[in-house]
């Protein structure tokens, strides 16, 4: 039962947490998201498509084990509603994990909750909110889990090509860093062939 309840909770708080369990859990408070900034006049259209993971940040994630991380892609579908299919590949091992999500819109436009599917726990609580994008180079996406008291955050850094200019990333670090995470906590993962493209 417990280890049942412990599988659902990892896919709950997706794949990359679950990538980061057995890390030491640290104490960096999520920042109140009325502190987090939100892309003005964001356009849902726009910023549909295929996004890839240049950077992730988050207090579950070490950069001395950065080379675990490969980079995987993230497809937006909009639906008539508004809402969006998110499906995420990840390559584990020799094989693609697919991981599907939906986004509903929430109080403002460009935050989003969780919409239901079978498998996610009651008493989840995910907050999606886009910090900052051009829509056709890179976007910042922060992302809140909280399930009974425990808050997680991340954030992470897309790109519409497997690589950013190197303003953007220092942009992404001190986005980071404004939320308290520190350069131990940031890390960008390893491009890669398999998974990610198609
Ligand atoms: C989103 O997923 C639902 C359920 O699988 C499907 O019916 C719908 O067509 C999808 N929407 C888009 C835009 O692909």
């Amino acid at each position: 039962m417990a280890l049942g309840l412990l599988c659902l909770g990892l896919t709950l708080l997706g794949i990359l947490q679950s990538q980061a369990q057995d890390t030491t859990p640290t104490l960096i408070p999520s920042p109140s998201l009325s502190k987090v900034p939100l892309q003005p006049d964001f356009q849902d259209d726009q910023f549909q498509g295929k996004w890839y993971i240049i950077g992730l940040a988050g207090s579950s994630f070490r950069k001395g084990r950065q080379s675990q991380y490969n980079m995987h892609r993230t497809i937006y579908k909009l639906n008539d509603d508004h809402s969006y299919n998110v499906t995420s590949t990840l390559l584990r091992g020799q094989n693609c994990d697919l991981q599907i999500r939906i986004f509903v819109p929430s109080v403002q436009p460009g935050q989003f909750t969780l919409g239901y599917l079978p498998q996610y726990v009651p008493g989840q609580s995910y907050t999606v909110r886009v910090v900052a994008t051009n829509y056709k180079e890179f976007a910042m996406v922060f992302f809140e889990t909280k399930f009974r008291n425990r808050v997680n955050f991340r954030t992470t850094l897309y790109g519409r090509t497997k690589e950013l200019s190197p303003e953007l990333k220092q942009r992404f670090v001190n986005f980071a860093k404004s939320l308290g995470l520190t350069d131990d906590n940031i890390i960008f993962p390893v491009p890669t062939e398999k998974c990610i493209d198609g």
